[in-house]
C-alpha cells in the first residue's frame, strides 16, 4: 500500500480528482490517500490558503496528486499554488504534450515536453508601489536554479533518447537576467554534446510552435514564459481537459492538471477527466507503477479515439463520470 498526499482543490479539482482517483484503484494499484485541502476551500475551513498541516502531509508522503485552486486576480490572497512550490522547494514544472488521436486538433503528431522553472523569475512575488502611481515587480533569476532545471531537461532527454532541447528567452531585452538563464542553460548544453540544442527568441518560438510544433522536443524556459507556452500548448493538442504536468523537487512531487478550477463548469459533472487521470499516470510510472500506467494511458486514448462517451469539449454528451467509466471498462 503506497501513501500519498490528495488535495482536491477548488472549482471542478474534487470532480476530476475523483475521476482519477477512481482509475487508479480500478487499475489495482492501492494508494491510501490523505486528503488534504488548498486555495478557497482551506480559506474557508482555516482561513489560510495554504495550510501547514498540507505542506507537512506532502512532505511526509513525497507524492501528492492535487487539483487546481482558485487564486484571485489583483487581490486578496496569495496564490497557494506559487507559495507551495516555493515551500516546497519544487523547482521543476514539467507538462508532456502529446497528441491524443479523435482530440480536437488539426496536429497529428505533437510529441514535446516542457521543463519550466518553477521558483523564481517574476512569480517570486517580490512587487511593491512606487508611490500611487507606478507598481515595480522584480524579476530574479539565479544561475543555481537556471542550471538546475537545465540540468533536469537535458538528464531527461538522455533518458528518454530525445533529440533536441530548445531554450526559450528574451535576452535580447533582459540582457542580464534572461541573459544569465541563457548563459546557464547553455553552460549545461555543452555537457551533452550528442543532443542538439537551439535558443530561440520567445515571440519567434510562439510562432514556430503553432505553424511546426511537430518539429519541437523538449523545451526549457524560465518561469513565466514557460506558463504562457504550457498553455498554448494544451490549445495545439485540443485543450486545457487533455494535458497534465507535475510540480517536482528533491522532497517531493505533486501532480496536477495544467487547467484551473473553470468556474463556468464548475458543479456540473462535466469537466473533462483526461488530465486529472493522466496526472494518475505519471504519478504510478513515479511510483515505479508502469504496468497500471500503461494501461490507464492506453484506456484513455482509446476512449478519445473511440469519441463515444467523451465529455463536451471533445465534441460529446458525457459526465465526467461516464468517460471515467469508459476509462474503466477499457482498462
Ligand atoms: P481554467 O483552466 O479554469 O478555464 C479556462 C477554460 O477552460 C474554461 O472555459 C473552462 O471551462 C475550460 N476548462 C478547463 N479545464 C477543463 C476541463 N477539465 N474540462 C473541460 N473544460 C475545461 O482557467 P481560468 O478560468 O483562467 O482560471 C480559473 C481559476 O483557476 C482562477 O482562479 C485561476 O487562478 C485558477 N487556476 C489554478 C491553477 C492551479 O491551481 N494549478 C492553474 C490555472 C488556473
Amino acid at each position: 500500500m503506497y501513501k500519498a498526499t490528495l488535495i482536491p482543490g477548488d472549482g471542478i479539482g474534487p470532480e476530476v480528482i475523483k475521476a482519477a482517483t477512481t482509475v487508479i484503484e480500478a487499475a489495482g494499484v492501492k494508494i491510501s490517500w490523505d486528503e488534504k485541502p488548498i486555495g478557497q476551500s482551506a480559506m474557508a475551513k482555516h482561513n489560510n490558503p495554504l495550510p501547514e498541516d498540507t505542506i507537512s502531509s506532502i512532505k511526509t508522503n513525497r507524492i501528492a496528486l492535487k487539483g487546481p485552486s482558485t487564486t484571485e486576480v489583483g487581490k486578496g490572497f496569495r496564490s497557494a499554488n506559487v507559495s507551495l512550490r516555493q515551500r516546497l522547494n519544487l523547482y521543476a514544472n514539467i507538462r508532456p504534450i502529446k497528441t491524443i488521436e479523435g482530440a480536437n486538433t488539426k496536429y497529428k503528431d505533437i510529441d514535446l515536453i516542457i521543463f519550466r522553472e518553477n521558483t523564481e523569475d517574476l512569480y517570486m512575488g517580490v512587487e511593491h508601489m512606487v508611490g500611487k502611481d507606478a507598481a515595480e515587480s522584480i524579476k530574479i533569476i539565479t544561475r543555481d536554479a537556471s542550471e538546475r532545471i537545465a540540468s533536469m531537461a537535458f538528464n531527461y532527454a538522455l533518458k528518454e533518447n530525445r533529440k533536441k532541447v530548445t531554450c526559450g528567452h528574451k535576452a535580447n531585452i533582459m540582457k542580464l537576467s534572461d541573459g544569465l538563464f541563457l548563459s546557464s542553460v547553455k553552460n549545461i548544453a555543452s555537457k551533452y554534446p550528442d543532443i542538439e540544442y537551439e535558443e530561440v527568441i520567445m515571440e519567434s518560438l510562439f510562432m514556430k510552435m503553432v505553424m511546426n510544433p511537430e518539429k519541437f522536443d523538449v523545451i526549457v524556459l524560465p518561469n513565466l514564459y514557460g506558463d504562457l507556452l504550457a498553455e498554448m500548448c494544451a490549445g495545439l493538442v485540443g485543450g486545457l481537459g487533455l494535458v497534465p504536468g507535475v510540480n517536482i523537487g528533491v522532497e517531493a512531487a505533486v501532480f496536477e492538471p495544467t487547467h484551473g478550477t473553470a468556474p463556468d463548469i464548475a458543479g456540473q459533472g462535466i469537466a473533462n477527466p483526461t488530465a486529472a487521470i493522466l496526472c494518475g499516470v505519471m504519478l504510478l510510472e513515479h511510483i515505479g507503477e508502469k504496468e497500471a500506467a500503461d494501461r490507464i494511458y492506453n484506456s484513455v486514448r482509446h476512449v478519445i479515439k473511440e469519441g463515444k462517451y467523451v465529455t463536451r469539449d471533445l465534441g460529446g454528451s458525457y459526465s465526467t463520470m461516464d468517460m471515467t467509466k469508459a476509462v474503466i471498462d477499457n482498462l
